[in-house]
């Protein structure tokens, strides 16, 4: 069903290209006077979501002529990009931004700028406002493309700017620059938003409903990354499984997933993440018939309880996704199987909890991503009783954590011996096995050979395991 979203149009990119060069020509005459050019220093909160916001953000300041820098007391410009999934990024985002008072007072000059999901909240334009006169300039998840044009009005005017306004149903900027870090490795924005209101989470509300960019951008892109020599490219979108529900072309995720698949090159697509009321069977048969589609599933299941499910606002059952995990192994035995796990959601009883710990010890993840449930306002669940205390809630952290590190230790240790291609992406701390790389399931591997290059595929033979990496020799 197609949504209101707001398509920005050509014009109007264009008018944020002619402000990049307003900006451009300021910076050419700074750089003159000083000898070198101004520099802009960048961080990123959160997900990868946010790293790829990042990256368009590095590419505005680089078309601006802004050199990258990674020291704060160097840059000119900086820019923090906000997280607000937990409390916790939320504190070291404004801790960071505090700290920056004392580069600010020497060196008023410098644009201290905060954008990102934590400032697309309510309450936040107020809180910066009255506690953060560090602060030039604040810009929400829906005015990210008309950041050089915010940049310019704090340049050139003496007001600090706010611009956290944008409608729910989001937009979709196409053809503003992005920068890379170059490697291997880039993401792939294939939707923004989120409709599913898992009651815990304040994503939908700080960035939007879902919008499904065209399969065209995205496979023209594609076409792109893979001619620049990326080589390990993962598909973003909060659910990417509800891609295309709100396109007027019949496409879903597992159609543009063949589509993708068609583009020439040797490359690997990943994509992330998946909501199980959304995985198909479909889904599962396209990516084993899909040569270039890594066997990886990253499919939160967030608690093994019904109950808690139901409270959640998930959509599914433990036992449906259990099914789900039983058809992707049918279809793809090897594949590496990751999860999100919230413990301590309100009222989740002991009895709730083991259902969790039961599931994460029968699945057998390769890698486990869990979080202590973190009160966030607005949310539903905020308002949610919740009578246990988060002394036990820790114990039931580091429980689950011990049941995980076991069983994915075990997945691991299957590895011994087993010869795996692997994408050779860049160099560890270790002299022994002194290069990276990751299999095809995503799984590191700290590998050594003399004939192994980074940014090519190369097979190796695991020769020994720990519980975050794989170690292997060439053959
Ligand atoms: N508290 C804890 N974890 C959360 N997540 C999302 N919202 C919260 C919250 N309020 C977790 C979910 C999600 C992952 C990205 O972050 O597990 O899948
Ligand atoms: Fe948040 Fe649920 Fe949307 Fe994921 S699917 S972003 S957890 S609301």
């Amino acid at each position: 069903m197609p949504n209101n979203k707001t398509v920005v149009s050509q014009e109007q990119i264009a008018h944020q290209y002619e402000y990049m060069q307003f900006i451009a020509r300021m910076n050419e005459d700074k750089a003159q006077v000083r000898g070198q050019r101004p520099k802009a220093f960048t961080q990123t909160f959160g997900c990868q979501q946010n790293e790829a916001d990042t990256q368009r953000i590095a590419g505005m300041l680089d078309e601006m002529g802004y050199e990258k820098t990674d020291r704060t007391e160097d840059a000119d410009v900086i820019v923090i990009n906000t997280c607000a999934v937990r409390e916790h990024a939320e504190s070291r985002a404004l801790g960071n931004v505090g700290a920056l008072s004392h580069l600010k007072k020497a060196r008023p000059e410098v644009t201290i700028c905060l954008c990102g999901c934590m400032v697309q909240q309510e309450h936040m334009p107020d809180k910066i406002k009255k506690s953060y006169p560090q602060v030039d300039l604040v810009f929400g998840t829906h005015a990210l493309w008309r950041f050089p044009e915010l940049l310019y009005r704090r340049l050139t005017g003496d007001k600090r700017v706010f611009d956290t306004s944008g409608d729910a149903a989001g937009y979709i900027a196409e053809g503003l620059p992005v920068l890379r870090d170059g490697g291997t490795k880039a993401w792939l924005s294939i939707m923004y938003g989120c409709n599913n209101f898992c009651t815990y989470c304040i994503v939908p509300y700080v960035r939007g409903r879902e919008r499904s960019r065209a399969p065209e951008e995205i496979v023209h892109e594609l076409e792109q990354l893979v001619a620049d020599g990326y080589k390990d490219i993962t598909l973003l979108g909060q659910n990417v499984n509800s891609y295309g529900k709100d396109l007027d072309e019949q496409i879903d995720f597992s159609d543009l997933l063949m589509r993708l698949n068609e583009v020439p090159g040797d490359f690997l697509l990943r994509f992330m993440t998946s909501h199980p009321k959304d995985a198909s069977h479909k889904l599962f048969d396209t990516m084993a018939a899909c040569d270039k589609v890594a066997k990886q599933l990253h499919l939160p299941f967030q608690s093994g309880s019904d109950t808690v499910l139901k409270r959640m606002n998930r959509g599914y059952t433990a036992e449906h996704y259990r099914e789900l995990i039983a058809y992707a192994r049918s279809k793809m035995p090897d594949i590496t199987l990751s999860s999100d796990i919230i413990v301590g959601f309100p009222g989740e009883t002991e009895e709730d909890f083991e259902k969790t710990r039961t599931l994460v010890a029968e699945v057998g993840f390769d890698m486990l991503y869990t979080f202590l449930y973190s009160k966030r306002s607005g949310t539903p669940a905020a308002e949610m009783p919740d009578d246990t205390t988060h002394a036990v809630k820790q114990a039931r952290f580091e429980r689950l954590l011990k049941t995980q590190d076991e069983t994915v230790q075990a997945r691991q240790n299957a590895y011994q011996g087993k010869r795996l291609r692997v994408l050779v992406d860049g160099t560890s701390k270790g002299t022994e096995y002194p290069l990276t790389a990751r299999t095809e399931g995503g799984l590191l591997v700290c590998c050594a050979g003399d004939d192994l290059k980074i940014g090519e595929f190369a097979d190796v033979v695991i020769e020994k395991t720990s519980l975050r990496c794989l170690f292997g020799r060439s053959v």
